[in-house]
C-alpha cells in the first residue's frame, strides 16, 4: 500500500511539472524570414489592394467589428477596425485593428512583418498566429498591393484584446502539432490575371480560401485529412456565428454529391453574387460577392476541371446546441 501511495505521488509531481513545462512553453516565441515586401503609394497599386481585401482575399469579413456584418454582406467598404472573436479548442483569437493607428492599429508594424504574418504566421512579436489566414502562398504583387492598401487607410482607434492559447492550445504548441506553416515552394512574384483554369487554381488555393473551408480538417490542428473541395469540414459554433455550426458541402463534380457540379458558369456567378442564404454561415459571402466576372469565371473554370468526389453531406446548419457529426 505504502509503495503504490509512493508511486501515485510519483505520478501527481510527473504531472505537475509536465503541467509547468507546457504552461511555460505555450508563449514559445518563432522565427520565419521577412519578406521582401515594400508599400507603394502608387494609386492603380493601393486599388488592386483594395479590391483583394473587401473582395478575395476577404480580409474585411474577419477585420471589421461583427455589428458591421451586416454592412460588409451587402458589399459595403465599411472601416477595418477589428472585432471578429472565434473560440475554438485550442484558444480564444481575435482579429485585430487593420487601420494604421499607432496604439490600437497596425501602425507600429512594418511592411515586412506584416507580410511575415500573411507568410509564415509569426506575428510581430513572435508568437504563432493561428492558421486562419491561409495565405501563404499568396504572390509577392499581390502582397505589396493590399499592403499598400492597409497603408493608405484613415487610421482608427480600436483597442482588441489580445488572443489567448488555452491548455490545450499550448499543449499542442509544445508537441510542435500546431507550428507556423511558411509556403512549401517559393510562392511567385506576379500570378497574371485571367478567367482561365489556372488562375481559378491560384484563386482557390492561395487566395480566397475555397480549399481551406470545403476541405475535410482537424478543427485542432487545421490538418487536411481528406481530398481537397470534398467539403465536410466541421466549423464549430461561436460568437461568430451566433453559435450555429456548418459542415461545407462538396464542390467537386459529383453529381450525385457535388452541390455546383450541376451548375452553369452563369449560375455559379448569380449564387456567389446572390450572397447570405444561411444568416451566420462563415462563408466571407460579402466578400465573395465583390469579386469581378474575370475572377469568378476563373473559380468555376477550375472547380469544374476537378475529378469527381463522392461525399455526401447529409446535414449543412446545425441549430445552437445541436449535436455535430464528429
Ligand atoms: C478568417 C478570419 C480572418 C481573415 C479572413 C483575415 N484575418 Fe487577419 N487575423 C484573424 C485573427 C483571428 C487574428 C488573430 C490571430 C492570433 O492572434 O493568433 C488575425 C491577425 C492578423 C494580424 C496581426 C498580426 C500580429 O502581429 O498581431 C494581421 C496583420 C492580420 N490579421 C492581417 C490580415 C489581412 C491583411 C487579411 C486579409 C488578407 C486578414 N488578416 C484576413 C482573422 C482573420
Ligand atoms: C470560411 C469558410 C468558407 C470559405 C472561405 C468558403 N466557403 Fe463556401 N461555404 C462555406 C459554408 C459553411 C457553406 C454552407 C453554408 C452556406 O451556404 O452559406 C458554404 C457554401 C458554399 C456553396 C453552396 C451554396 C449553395 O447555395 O448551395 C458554394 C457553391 C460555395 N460555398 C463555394 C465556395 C467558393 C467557390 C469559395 C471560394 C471562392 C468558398 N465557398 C469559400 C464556407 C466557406
Amino acid at each position: 500500500m505504502k509503495i503504490f501511495l509512493r508511486i501515485l505521488a510519483g505520478l501527481g509531481i510527473l504531472v505537475a511539472l509536465l503541467i509547468v513545462y507546457i504552461t511555460l512553453n505555450g508563449n514559445k516565441k518563432f522565427d520565419a524570414p521577412y519578406p521582401n515586401i515594400t508599400a507603394s503609394k502608387d494609386s492603380a497599386i493601393i486599388a488592386r489592394g483594395r479590391y483583394l481585401a473587401f473582395g478575395p482575399m476577404h480580409c474585411a469579413s474577419c477585420h471589421t467589428p461583427m455589428a458591421n456584418m451586416a454592412e460588409i454582406d451587402a458589399g459595403k467598404e465599411m472601416p477595418m477596425l477589428g472585432g471578429w472573436e472565434i473560440s475554438i479548442p485550442p484558444g480564444t483569437f481575435r482579429a485585430r485593428n487593420l487601420t494604421p493607428d499607432m496604439e490600437t492599429g497596425i501602425g507600429k508594424l512594418s511592411d515586412k512583418e506584416i507580410a511575415r504574418t500573411l507568410r509564415y504566421g509569426v506575428g510581430s512579436d513572435g508568437r504563432l498566429i493561428f492558421p486562419f489566414m491561409p495565405f501563404k502562398d499568396v504572390s509577392d504583387d499581390d502582397l505589396t498591393a493590399l499592403i499598400s492598401f492597409l497603408r493608405s487607410q484613415e487610421p482608427t482607434k480600436n483597442e482588441i484584446a489580445p488572443s489567448e492559447y488555452t491548455f490545450l492550445g499550448k499543449f499542442l504548441m509544445t508537441i510542435e502539432a500546431l507550428k507556423p506553416d511558411g509556403p512549401a515552394v517559393t510562392p511567385p512574384i506576379s500570378v497574371l490575371r485571367d478567367s482561365t483554369a489556372e488562375y481559378g487554381k491560384y484563386l482557390a488555393y492561395n487566395v480566397t480560401n475555397c480549399r481551406g473551408c470545403h476541405t475535410p480538417r482537424n478543427i485542432k490542428t487545421g490538418e487536411f485529412t481528406g481530398p481537397d473541395f470534398s467539403g465536410g469540414f466541421v466549423i464549430p459554433p461561436g460568437k461568430h456565428s451566433n453559435d450555429y455550426a456548418f459542415v461545407t458541402p462538396n464542390l467537386t463534380t459529383d453529381v450525385e454529391t457535388g452541390v455546383m457540379a450541376e451548375w452553369s458558369e452563369q449560375a455559379f456567378i448569380n449564387r456567389m453574387r446572390g450572397g447570405r442564404v444561411h444568416k451566420s454561415s462563415p462563408m466571407p459571402w460579402g466578400s465573395i460577392s465583390r469579386m469581378d466576372d474575370s475572377d469568378l469565371k476563373a473559380i468555376y473554370r477550375y472547380l469544374h476541371s476537378l475529378e469527381p468526389i463522392k461525399n455526401k453531406i447529409d446535414k449543412i446548419v446545425f441549430e445552437p446546441g445541436e449535436e455535430l457529426p464528429s
